[in-house]
Protein backbone atom coordinates (compact mmCIF):
# COMPACT_ATOMS: atom_id res chain seq x y z
CA UNK A 1 0.00 0.00 0.00
CA UNK A 2 1.04 3.65 -0.07
CA UNK A 3 3.34 6.04 2.46
CA UNK A 4 3.37 9.31 0.99
CA UNK A 5 2.20 7.92 -1.92
CA UNK A 6 5.13 5.06 -2.49
CA UNK A 7 3.81 1.29 -2.86
CA UNK A 8 5.52 -0.74 0.22
CA UNK A 9 5.12 -3.64 0.62
CA UNK A 10 5.98 -4.68 4.70
CA UNK A 11 8.69 -7.00 4.07
CA UNK A 12 11.58 -8.20 1.43
CA UNK A 13 14.63 -9.57 0.90
CA UNK A 14 17.88 -8.27 -0.28
CA UNK A 15 20.50 -10.46 -1.53
CA UNK A 16 24.06 -8.08 -2.47
CA UNK A 17 26.86 -9.68 -1.05
CA UNK A 18 24.33 -11.42 1.44
CA UNK A 19 20.67 -11.83 2.68
CA UNK A 20 18.65 -8.68 4.74
CA UNK A 21 15.39 -9.05 5.62
CA UNK A 22 14.07 -5.39 5.08
CA UNK A 23 11.12 -4.36 6.87
CA UNK A 24 8.92 -1.49 8.18
CA UNK A 25 9.63 -0.51 11.87
CA UNK A 26 6.23 -1.00 13.72
CA UNK A 27 7.43 0.19 17.18
CA UNK A 28 8.20 4.08 15.60
CA UNK A 29 4.54 4.48 13.80
CA UNK A 30 2.70 6.58 13.40
CA UNK A 31 5.25 9.28 14.56
CA UNK A 32 8.48 7.66 12.08
CA UNK A 33 8.45 5.90 8.91
CA UNK A 34 12.11 3.68 9.17
CA UNK A 35 13.02 0.52 7.94
CA UNK A 36 14.56 -2.16 9.74
CA UNK A 37 17.64 -4.30 8.89
CA UNK A 38 16.93 -8.08 10.11
CA UNK A 39 20.65 -9.71 9.54
CA UNK A 40 20.70 -12.75 11.05
CA UNK A 41 17.92 -15.48 12.37
CA UNK A 42 18.55 -13.80 16.11
CA UNK A 43 17.68 -10.75 14.35
CA UNK A 44 14.55 -11.75 13.04
CA UNK A 45 13.38 -13.49 16.43
CA UNK A 46 13.79 -9.97 18.43
CA UNK A 47 12.00 -8.63 15.95
CA UNK A 48 8.91 -10.69 16.36
CA UNK A 49 8.92 -11.17 19.95
CA UNK A 50 9.37 -6.77 20.35
CA UNK A 51 7.00 -6.49 17.66
CA UNK A 52 8.54 -4.86 15.50
CA UNK A 53 7.39 -6.30 12.87
CA UNK A 54 4.15 -8.17 14.21
CA UNK A 55 0.31 -9.67 12.53
CA UNK A 56 -0.20 -12.81 12.02
CA UNK A 57 0.74 -13.09 7.92
CA UNK A 58 3.43 -11.24 8.51
CA UNK A 59 4.79 -13.05 11.62
CA UNK A 60 4.52 -15.96 9.57
CA UNK A 61 6.00 -14.69 6.17
CA UNK A 62 9.46 -13.23 8.57
CA UNK A 63 9.37 -16.59 10.18
CA UNK A 64 10.21 -18.22 6.74
CA UNK A 65 12.89 -15.67 5.73
CA UNK A 66 13.97 -16.23 9.17
CA UNK A 67 14.56 -20.26 8.61
CA UNK A 68 16.38 -19.23 5.28
CA UNK A 69 18.73 -16.99 7.25
CA UNK A 70 19.22 -19.90 9.78
CA UNK A 71 19.65 -22.42 6.46
CA UNK A 72 22.24 -19.18 4.92
CA UNK A 73 24.24 -19.06 8.42
CA UNK A 74 25.11 -22.47 8.56
CA UNK A 75 26.27 -22.95 4.59
CA UNK A 76 29.50 -23.95 5.85
CA UNK A 77 29.07 -26.96 8.00
CA UNK A 78 30.68 -30.01 8.08
CA UNK A 79 28.27 -32.11 6.81
CA UNK A 80 24.17 -32.05 6.41
CA UNK A 81 23.68 -33.73 10.09
CA UNK A 82 25.53 -30.84 11.76
CA UNK A 83 23.03 -28.34 8.71
CA UNK A 84 19.97 -30.36 9.84
CA UNK A 85 20.65 -30.02 13.70
CA UNK A 86 21.55 -26.33 13.57
CA UNK A 87 18.85 -25.08 11.20
CA UNK A 88 16.33 -27.43 13.69
CA UNK A 89 17.83 -25.59 16.69
CA UNK A 90 16.95 -22.19 15.16
CA UNK A 91 13.82 -22.65 13.60
CA UNK A 92 12.63 -23.78 17.53
CA UNK A 93 14.01 -21.03 18.59
CA UNK A 94 11.46 -19.02 15.68
CA UNK A 95 9.11 -20.64 17.01
CA UNK A 96 9.05 -19.79 20.65
CA UNK A 97 8.82 -15.77 19.86
CA UNK A 98 5.32 -15.39 20.43
CA UNK A 99 2.37 -18.28 20.84
CA UNK A 100 -0.81 -17.33 19.55
CA UNK A 101 -0.56 -16.97 15.53
CA UNK A 102 -0.58 -19.91 13.75
CA UNK A 103 1.02 -18.47 10.49
CA UNK A 104 4.24 -18.67 12.78
CA UNK A 105 3.82 -22.37 13.30
CA UNK A 106 2.59 -23.08 9.96
CA UNK A 107 5.25 -21.54 8.35
CA UNK A 108 8.36 -22.98 9.90
CA UNK A 109 6.88 -25.85 9.92
CA UNK A 110 5.98 -25.90 5.97
CA UNK A 111 9.62 -24.27 5.33
CA UNK A 112 11.19 -27.53 7.27
CA UNK A 113 9.29 -29.88 5.48
CA UNK A 114 10.22 -28.15 2.21
CA UNK A 115 14.02 -27.95 3.06
CA UNK A 116 13.74 -31.82 4.04
CA UNK A 117 12.92 -33.09 0.46
CA UNK A 118 16.45 -31.89 -0.19
CA UNK A 119 19.64 -33.65 0.00
CA UNK A 120 22.13 -30.85 -0.57
CA UNK A 121 22.92 -27.96 1.36
CA UNK A 122 22.72 -25.62 -1.66
CA UNK A 123 19.25 -26.93 -2.35
CA UNK A 124 18.72 -26.97 0.78
CA UNK A 125 19.16 -23.55 1.83
CA UNK A 126 17.30 -22.45 -1.81
CA UNK A 127 14.04 -24.35 -1.34
CA UNK A 128 14.32 -22.18 2.32
CA UNK A 129 14.61 -19.15 -0.43
CA UNK A 130 11.68 -20.25 -2.51
CA UNK A 131 9.79 -21.33 0.33
CA UNK A 132 9.72 -17.44 2.12
CA UNK A 133 9.74 -15.56 -1.44
CA UNK A 134 6.61 -17.77 -2.31
CA UNK A 135 4.81 -17.41 0.78
CA UNK A 136 5.30 -13.68 0.37
CA UNK A 137 3.53 -13.47 -2.61
CA UNK A 138 0.51 -15.88 -1.62
CA UNK A 139 -0.24 -13.89 1.69
CA UNK A 140 -0.31 -10.68 -0.76
CA UNK A 141 -2.57 -12.83 -3.13
CA UNK A 142 -4.72 -14.05 -0.06
CA UNK A 143 -5.19 -10.74 1.04
CA UNK A 144 -6.41 -9.22 -2.72
CA UNK A 145 -8.87 -12.61 -2.50
CA UNK A 146 -10.71 -11.82 1.00
CA UNK A 147 -11.00 -7.77 -0.23
CA UNK A 148 -12.54 -9.65 -3.33
CA UNK A 149 -14.93 -11.25 -1.25
CA UNK A 150 -15.30 -8.85 0.99
CA UNK A 151 -16.44 -6.16 -1.04
CA UNK A 152 -19.28 -8.32 -2.08
CA UNK A 153 -20.62 -7.73 1.40
CA UNK A 154 -19.83 -3.64 1.48
CA UNK A 155 -21.73 -3.68 -2.39
CA UNK A 156 -24.91 -5.40 -0.80
CA UNK A 157 -24.52 -2.82 2.04
CA UNK A 158 -24.05 0.04 0.17
CA UNK A 159 -27.07 -0.53 -2.06
CA UNK A 160 -29.19 -1.20 1.17
CA UNK A 161 -28.64 2.04 2.05
CA UNK A 162 -28.59 3.65 -1.23
CA UNK A 163 -25.33 4.52 -1.73
CA UNK A 164 -24.79 6.06 1.45
CA UNK A 165 -21.63 5.86 2.99
CA UNK A 166 -20.79 2.50 4.72
CA UNK A 167 -19.64 2.58 8.54
CA UNK A 168 -17.08 -0.14 8.95
CA UNK A 169 -15.98 -0.42 12.65
CA UNK A 170 -12.54 -2.69 13.37
CA UNK A 171 -10.08 -4.04 16.22
CA UNK A 172 -6.54 -3.07 16.17
CA UNK A 173 -4.77 -3.79 13.36
CA UNK A 174 -5.58 -6.17 10.60
CA UNK A 175 -4.24 -3.88 7.64
CA UNK A 176 -1.18 -4.20 5.18
CA UNK A 177 1.00 -3.51 7.84
CA UNK A 178 -0.18 -7.00 9.57
CA UNK A 179 -0.01 -8.78 6.34
CA UNK A 180 2.63 -8.02 3.36
CA UNK A 181 0.00 -6.29 1.52
CA UNK A 182 -3.68 -4.65 1.32
CA UNK A 183 -4.14 -6.52 4.91
CA UNK A 184 -6.94 -8.47 5.71
CA UNK A 185 -9.62 -6.71 7.29
CA UNK A 186 -9.17 -3.35 5.67
CA UNK A 187 -8.72 -5.44 2.39
CA UNK A 188 -12.41 -5.00 1.23
CA UNK A 189 -12.40 -1.39 2.53
CA UNK A 190 -9.69 -0.52 0.22
CA UNK A 191 -11.49 -2.40 -2.71
CA UNK A 192 -15.09 -0.49 -1.70
CA UNK A 193 -13.04 3.01 -1.90
CA UNK A 194 -11.56 2.00 -5.53
CA UNK A 195 -15.08 1.13 -7.07
CA UNK A 196 -16.33 4.19 -5.64
CA UNK A 197 -18.25 3.30 -2.44
CA UNK A 198 -18.45 6.07 0.13
CA UNK A 199 -16.80 3.99 3.89
CA UNK A 200 -15.49 5.14 6.77
CA UNK A 201 -13.61 3.05 9.32
CA UNK A 202 -14.48 3.34 13.16
CA UNK A 203 -10.93 2.63 14.92
CA UNK A 204 -11.09 0.86 18.06
CA UNK A 205 -7.35 2.32 19.37
CA UNK A 206 -6.74 -1.22 20.96
CA UNK A 207 -5.33 -1.02 24.50
CA UNK A 208 -2.66 -1.68 25.42
CA UNK A 209 -0.58 -1.67 22.07
CA UNK A 210 -2.74 0.73 20.48
CA UNK A 211 -2.40 -0.97 17.33
CA UNK A 212 -5.66 0.25 16.22
CA UNK A 213 -4.79 4.22 16.86
CA UNK A 214 -1.34 4.14 15.54
CA UNK A 215 -0.94 1.57 12.85
CA UNK A 216 -4.62 1.76 11.36
CA UNK A 217 -4.82 4.78 11.51
CA UNK A 218 -1.57 5.68 9.76
CA UNK A 219 -2.42 3.10 7.27
CA UNK A 220 -5.96 4.54 6.49
CA UNK A 221 -4.41 8.14 6.61
CA UNK A 222 -2.08 7.30 3.94
CA UNK A 223 -4.29 5.92 1.51
CA UNK A 224 -7.00 8.69 1.84
CA UNK A 225 -9.88 6.75 3.52
CA UNK A 226 -12.12 8.76 6.12
CA UNK A 227 -11.52 7.30 9.68
CA UNK A 228 -12.16 8.16 13.52
CA UNK A 229 -10.58 6.48 16.53
CA UNK A 230 -12.75 5.60 19.25
CA UNK A 231 -11.32 3.91 22.57
CA UNK A 232 -12.07 0.07 22.67
CA UNK A 233 -14.74 1.67 25.27
CA UNK A 234 -17.16 3.27 22.77
CA UNK A 235 -17.50 0.73 20.20
CA UNK A 236 -20.98 -0.39 21.87
CA UNK A 237 -22.06 3.14 22.03
CA UNK A 238 -21.21 3.74 17.90
CA UNK A 239 -23.57 0.67 17.48
CA UNK A 240 -26.29 1.70 20.09
CA UNK A 241 -26.43 4.74 17.87
CA UNK A 242 -26.74 3.34 14.26
CA UNK A 243 -23.21 4.37 13.57
CA UNK A 244 -21.94 1.08 12.09
CA UNK A 245 -23.05 -0.95 9.64
CA UNK A 246 -20.72 -3.48 9.50
CA UNK A 247 -17.51 -5.23 11.84
CA UNK A 248 -14.34 -6.47 10.19
CA UNK A 249 -12.23 -7.60 12.50
CA UNK A 250 -8.93 -10.07 11.86
CA UNK A 251 -7.95 -13.17 13.13
CA UNK A 252 -4.24 -14.65 14.40
CA UNK A 253 -6.13 -17.84 14.67
CA UNK A 254 -9.51 -19.46 13.60
CA UNK A 255 -10.31 -22.76 14.72
CA UNK A 256 -11.86 -25.96 13.03
CA UNK A 257 -15.41 -25.12 14.20
CA UNK A 258 -15.33 -21.41 13.91
CA UNK A 259 -13.68 -19.82 17.16
CA UNK A 260 -12.06 -16.76 15.90
CA UNK A 261 -8.77 -15.51 18.20
CA UNK A 262 -7.96 -12.47 17.86
CA UNK A 263 -6.45 -9.27 19.16
CA UNK A 264 -8.22 -8.98 22.54
CA UNK A 265 -11.03 -7.01 23.24
CA UNK A 266 -12.70 -8.69 20.24
CA UNK A 267 -14.59 -10.66 22.22
CA UNK A 268 -16.50 -7.39 23.93
CA UNK A 269 -16.81 -5.89 20.49
CA UNK A 270 -18.41 -9.05 19.05
CA UNK A 271 -20.93 -9.35 21.83
CA UNK A 272 -21.67 -5.60 21.07
CA UNK A 273 -22.23 -6.21 17.80
CA UNK A 274 -24.49 -9.32 18.71
CA UNK A 275 -26.52 -7.40 20.72
CA UNK A 276 -27.11 -4.46 18.33
CA UNK A 277 -28.35 -6.91 15.41
CA UNK A 278 -24.65 -5.46 13.68
CA UNK A 279 -23.12 -8.58 10.85
CA UNK A 280 -19.59 -9.34 12.73
CA UNK A 281 -16.70 -10.92 10.28
CA UNK A 282 -13.75 -12.05 10.41
CA UNK A 283 -11.57 -11.84 7.32
CA UNK A 284 -8.49 -14.07 7.82
CA UNK A 285 -6.08 -15.65 5.10
CA UNK A 286 -5.99 -19.95 4.81
CA UNK A 287 -2.57 -19.41 7.06
CA UNK A 288 -4.59 -18.48 9.79
CA UNK A 289 -7.02 -21.30 10.28
CA UNK A 290 -5.83 -24.13 12.93
CA UNK A 291 -7.42 -27.06 11.43
CA UNK A 292 -6.42 -29.66 14.01
CA UNK A 293 -8.00 -27.93 17.16
CA UNK A 294 -11.59 -27.42 17.92
CA UNK A 295 -12.34 -25.38 20.63
CA UNK A 296 -10.77 -21.92 20.86
CA UNK A 297 -11.22 -21.39 24.16
CA UNK A 298 -9.84 -24.50 25.75
CA UNK A 299 -7.20 -24.73 22.61
CA UNK A 300 -5.69 -21.63 22.18
CA UNK A 301 -2.65 -20.52 23.63
CA UNK A 302 -2.86 -16.92 25.03
CA UNK A 303 0.54 -14.62 24.70
CA UNK A 304 0.44 -12.83 27.83
CA UNK A 305 3.35 -9.85 27.82
CA UNK A 306 5.09 -7.75 29.73
CA UNK A 307 3.46 -5.43 32.33
CA UNK A 308 4.95 -2.77 31.54
CA UNK A 309 2.76 -2.30 27.94
CA UNK A 310 -0.40 -1.39 30.69
CA UNK A 311 1.44 0.15 32.70
CA UNK A 312 3.18 2.91 30.37
CA UNK A 313 2.45 4.28 27.69
CA UNK A 314 4.66 6.44 24.77
CA UNK A 315 3.86 9.53 22.32
CA UNK A 316 5.33 12.37 21.13
CA UNK A 317 6.69 15.51 23.04
CA UNK A 318 8.93 17.75 21.91
CA UNK A 319 9.50 15.98 18.73
CA UNK A 320 11.06 13.04 21.09
CA UNK A 321 9.25 9.42 21.29
CA UNK A 322 8.44 9.15 24.90
CA UNK A 323 7.31 6.52 27.85
CA UNK A 324 5.18 7.85 30.78
CA UNK A 325 3.20 6.45 33.69
CA UNK A 326 -0.32 5.57 33.74
CA UNK A 327 -0.71 3.27 36.72
CA UNK A 328 0.27 3.00 40.49
CA UNK A 329 4.10 2.07 39.55
CA UNK A 330 3.08 -1.31 42.33
CA UNK A 331 -0.09 -2.51 41.23
CA UNK A 332 -0.54 -5.94 40.13
CA UNK A 333 -0.87 -6.04 35.92
CA UNK A 334 -2.56 -8.87 33.47
CA UNK A 335 -1.34 -8.22 29.91
CA UNK A 336 -3.60 -10.72 28.07
CA UNK A 337 -2.94 -10.38 24.15
CA UNK A 338 -5.82 -12.00 22.89
CA UNK A 339 -8.89 -13.07 22.65
CA UNK A 340 -11.47 -15.68 21.74
CA UNK A 341 -15.09 -14.79 20.05
CA UNK A 342 -17.08 -17.89 20.06
CA UNK A 343 -18.35 -18.99 16.04
CA UNK A 344 -22.08 -18.23 17.82
CA UNK A 345 -21.16 -14.30 17.63
CA UNK A 346 -19.75 -14.40 14.38
CA UNK A 347 -21.74 -13.76 11.18
CA UNK A 348 -19.43 -15.09 8.74
CA UNK A 349 -15.84 -15.41 7.34
CA UNK A 350 -14.03 -14.12 4.54
CA UNK A 351 -11.83 -15.75 3.79
CA UNK A 352 -9.37 -15.67 0.40
CA UNK A 353 -11.52 -19.04 -0.94
CA UNK A 354 -14.52 -16.70 -0.42
CA UNK A 355 -17.18 -15.97 2.29
CA UNK A 356 -18.13 -19.05 4.38
CA UNK A 357 -20.37 -19.67 7.99
CA UNK A 358 -17.95 -20.48 10.98
CA UNK A 359 -18.69 -23.70 10.62
CA UNK A 360 -16.94 -27.48 10.83
CA UNK A 361 -18.36 -28.36 7.50
CA UNK A 362 -17.88 -25.36 5.86
CA UNK A 363 -14.26 -25.02 7.13
CA UNK A 364 -13.16 -29.01 6.24
CA UNK A 365 -14.07 -27.82 2.82
CA UNK A 366 -11.10 -25.16 2.72
CA UNK A 367 -8.45 -27.85 2.88
CA UNK A 368 -10.24 -29.62 -0.15
CA UNK A 369 -10.54 -26.79 -2.69
O1 LIG B 1 -0.21 -8.87 18.58
P1 LIG B 1 -0.27 -8.54 17.13
O2 LIG B 1 -0.25 -7.09 16.83
O3 LIG B 1 0.74 -9.34 16.32
O4 LIG B 1 -1.69 -9.10 16.77
C1 LIG B 1 -2.13 -9.20 15.53
C2 LIG B 1 -3.26 -8.31 15.31
O5 LIG B 1 -3.11 -7.13 15.15
C3 LIG B 1 -4.53 -8.86 15.23
O6 LIG B 1 -5.11 -9.46 16.25
C4 LIG B 1 -5.10 -8.88 13.87
O7 LIG B 1 -6.41 -8.56 13.89
C5 LIG B 1 -4.86 -10.19 13.21
S1 LIG B 1 -3.46 -10.18 12.19
C6 LIG B 1 -4.10 -9.73 10.62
Amino acid sequence: MLVKGKHYRTIWLETENKPIVKTINQLLLPHKFEIAELKTSEDVCNAISSMLLRGAPLIGVAAAYGIYLACYESRNTNNIEEFKSEVLNKANKIKSTRPTAVNLFNAVNNSLSSINKQNSIPSKIEAAFEFANKLAESEIYYCEQIGKYGFEILEKLNKAKKGDVINILTHCNAGWLACIDYGTATSPIYKAKEKGIDVHVWVEETRPRNQGASLTAWELLENNIPHTIITDNAGGYVMQKGMVDIVIVGSDRTTLSGDVCNKIGTYKTALAAKDNNIPFYAALPITSFDFNIKDGIKEIPIEERNQDEVKYISGVYKNEIVRVLLTPENSNVKNYGFDITPSRLITGLITDKGIILPKESEIKKLTQR
